[in-house]
């Protein structure tokens, strides 16, 4: 059987079998919009230092130094690679391919102010703005638009006011959320209809946090409370907007749990320790990673500095905004998402069902990890963190 001919016949068969599916069109562009979480390489395009992430051991997993802020790959290329699409390269590289999509993201975005030699939201959604001739119209609606922004925000926040009352904490957040809408407005207006967040993390769990604040034992209170009040908010907006405007579909992943869980239960997830960073010095690794402070198994940590993940933290993170279910990431996960006919919008009756739909249970996924972790614990933990400190250490 095996002539020429009959691989011909099985060559345009499977041809055949191609041009029938390709019919069912899914996106296939991705844009993705934050901070150094998400960087493919941007900030080392605008620095006039040496960016960190160019060099190892940044990169030491895959033997190279991209410009991303991990061991290895980030949560987009995990996305890009389960799209069936090529890594989303970094905007600013002049010479890429962006016929899937382009990354904006870049280490010290924030959504207000002007950080220093890097892009605000307003200023990467302005990128996107100028080059969206680069996609056709078709492509740009159906694209998943992704974000992680605002963790820099309220960690300045947090330094200069190291004591807000709950109207302030709520005016800031209030100030971040109603500057984020102003964007997805303008990315709807482009004819973007499909946009999956990424919700912030227990910011004062970061080994950085906790290090600078001298106390490495217990997650640091207000960052991690302002990460909070930030994730319901947005939420809500998600909520109105896919309400307001028509065919505005999203989905949103709780990380904010995801980390919990894995700082907590590290074991549970396959790390060591979810307490220190891999690279770095200080009592958990905190600050300046580099090739004389670098750990020897990068996987057996859930952060790889001080501040960002290892590639085993984002692999998971990947697979859980890709198909976990609603008590993860709701109300619909990416690759939900991505297949949803543009004419369709899920409306959930309301914002108490989708507060319900991300309410971090015994959720399905997360016991392919056999998990077990009572919400009670979690909420305990989260607005009482004197007393739950225990669980931390
Ligand atoms: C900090 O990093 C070093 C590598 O420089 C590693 O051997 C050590 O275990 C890390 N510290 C903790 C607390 O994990």
């Amino acid at each position: 059987m095996a002539n020429p001919k009959s691989h011909l016949f099985s060559l345009s068969f499977l041809l055949l079998l191609l041009l029938h599916f390709s019919t069912v069109s899914y996106a296939q562009t991705l844009f993705i919009f934050g901070d150094g979480l998400y960087d493919a390489g941007n900030k080392q395009f605008v620095s006039s230092n040496r960016v960190d992430a160019s060099f190892p051991p940044y990169g030491i997993t895959l033997g190279e130094a991209t410009g991303r802020w991990s061991d290895g790959r980030i949560v987009p290329d995990y996305l890009a690679s389960f799209m069936g699409i090529p890594q989303i390269p970094p905007i600013l590289r002049a010479t890429a391919d962006f016929s899937h999509g382009a990354n904006f993201a870049i280490a010290d975005a924030t959504v207000l102010g002007s950080p220093p030699e890097s892009m605000t939201l307003s200023q990467q959604v302005k990128k996107f703005s100028e080059n969206k001739n680069k996609w056709t119209v078709q492509a740009r609606s159906e694209a998943i638009y992704l974000f992680y922004i605002g963790s820099d925000d309220y960690l300045n926040y947090a330094k200069n006011h190291p004591n807000p009352s709950e109207d302030q904490k709520q005016a800031f957040v209030d100030q971040v959320i109603s500057a984020i809408e102003t964007e997805l407005k303008v990315i709807y207006g482009s004819g973007g209809r499909k946009f999956a967040f990424q919700n912030l993390a227990p910011l004062g769990c970061l080994p950085a946090v906790k290090q600078a604040n001298g106390n490495v034992q217990e997650c640091v209170k207000l960052p991690s409370e302002m990460a909070s009040l930030h994730n319901k908010k947005l939420l809500q907006l998600l909520v109105e907007l896919s309400r307001k405007l028509s065919g505005f579909q999203y989905s949103f992943y709780d990380f904010f749990s995801s980390i919990q869980n894995r700082v907590i239960k590290s074991k549970t997830y396959t790390f060591e320790t979810g307490l220190a960073a891999c690279c770095g010095t200080g009592s958990v690794n905190g600050s300046d990673c580099s090739t004389n402070n670098v750990c020897a198994k990068p996987e057996d940590y859930l952060f790889f500095d001080g501040k960002h993940l290892t590639q085993e933290g984002n692999l998971q993170v990947g697979h859980l905004i890709w198909g976990s279910d609603p008590e993860v990431i709701g109300p619909n996960n990416l690759r939900e998402l991505l297949v949803l006919p543009l004419d369709v919008t899920v409306i959930l009756a309301d914002i108490q069902e989708a507060m319900a739909a991300v309410r971090p249970r015994q959720i399905k996924i997360e016991s392919l990890y056999d998990i077990k972790m009572e919400s009670e614990m979690q909420n305990q933990w989260l607005y009482q963190v004197d007393e739950a400190s225990s669980f931390l250490i």
